[in-house]
């Protein structure tokens, strides 16, 4: 099979192109390098079944040509993380709306499946355990930027209903919960790879808040087949799934876990939301999903536990700090 995927060149994108290749597929990338960059896809650069367009997602006629001759595609291109979105909230939108318009149009005009890669952000405030897909979402109002990327993917999310019932395209949500693996950065708010760093580094972890809030990490390598999976299964079109890890942990533990595992001499200190995002910054104090809708229909089961996860992401982390000395 061929594939376009959107954000290949970013942190889940690039696991995905490895995955499909692996495979034995054929994948055709395109990424606008605002966030991802061609070294994710140093593993498999060359490969004769890869090719990499640098481009955006947001131009029908761009994805129009990327999308030539593919079997289906995967929608990974956006505005991620906290920082990108209070710092450019507008470009974040527009991103975040046409890229997902724009692909969801010209999958129709190819006659091909999509995937778009939503997110836990659409629940908001909702805290609780065991979020379910048509649990109800819960914002804080719309004049704070800190929402507006999940009011863009619960409207991405929308467009695909609509294109889904109305168009009879086939195509699926998935809702990723906190994934993480090698690869992804820390710089623009993720806090997994931000605190190996600064463990590394001897420098202290910095938990925003009291910590006490609790989240669900589930490793890039157990989510990737899922995606595949839910593309490639007619009956899970025209709906959303959750994929994520149900092993809640506080993130002071995540923390303490991330000093135990590199050995580090770091301390862990607490800032208030308002100093690391600016004043007004609301979170929710637990996001733990029920995946029983994704076990049910294309077996997905992480395999990952917490300290795997932790220790493959020190472990990359430390093989990239080598090849940089
Ligand atoms: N990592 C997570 O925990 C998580 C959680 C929920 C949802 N998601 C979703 O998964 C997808 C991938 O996220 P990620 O964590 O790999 O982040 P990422 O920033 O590494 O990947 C996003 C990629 O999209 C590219 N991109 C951005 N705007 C583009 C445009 N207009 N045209 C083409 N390419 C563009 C970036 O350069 C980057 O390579 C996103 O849609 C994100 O919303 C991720």
């Amino acid at each position: 099979m061929r594939y376009l995927v959107t954000g290949g060149a970013g942190f889940i994108g690039s696991h995905l192109c490895e995955h499909l290749l692996r495979r034995g597929d054929e994948v055709v990338v395109l990424d606008d390098l605002s966030t991802g960059a061609e070294h994710n896809l140093a593993a498999v650069t060359g490969h004769p079944r890869l090719r990499l367009r640098t481009g955006s997602a947001a131009e029908l006629g761009t994805v129009l040509d990327a999308a030539r001759d593919v079997d289906g595609i995967f929608h990974l291109a956006a505005a991620v993380g906290v920082f990108a979105i209070l710092d450019h909230p507008l470009r974040s939108l527009r991103t975040n709306l046409h890229g997902t318009e724009s692909v969801l149009e010209a999958a129709r005009q190819r006659g091909i499946p999509m995937l778009l890669a939503s997110t836990s952000e659409v629940y908001g405030k909702n805290d609780k355990p065991g979020l379910r897909e048509e649990d109800d979402r819960v914002l804080g109002a719309p004049q704070r930027n800190r929402w507006s990327y999940a009011d863009a993917k619960a409207i991405d999310e929308a467009l695909t209903y609509c294109y889904h019932r109305e168009f009879g395209l086939g195509a699926v949500v998935v809702r990723l919960f906190n994934t993480v693996g090698p690869r992804q950065r820390g710089h623009y708010g993720m806090v997994l790879p931000r605190f190996v760093a600064q463990a590394l580094a001897n420098e202290p972890l910095t938990v925003f808040g009291d910590g006490s809030q609790v989240r669900c990490f589930c490793h890039v390598d157990d989510v990737v087949p899922a995606m595949h999976a839910l593309l490639t299964e007619e009956s899970a079109h025209g709906t959303a799934y959750n994929l994520g890890s149900a092993e809640p942990v506080s993130i002071r533990e995540l923390a303490e876990r991330v000093i135990a595992v590199t050995g580090s001499a770091s301390e862990i200190v607490t800032v208030p939301y308002s100093a690391a995002y600016g004043p007004g910054y609301e979170d929710m104090t637990s996001r733990i999903p029920d995946c029983t809708r994704a076990r049910e229909r294309v077996g997905f089961a992480p395999r990952h536990s917490l300290e795997q996860i932790i220790e493959s992401v020190v472990a990359a982390n430390r093989a990239s700090l080598r090849s940089v000395s």
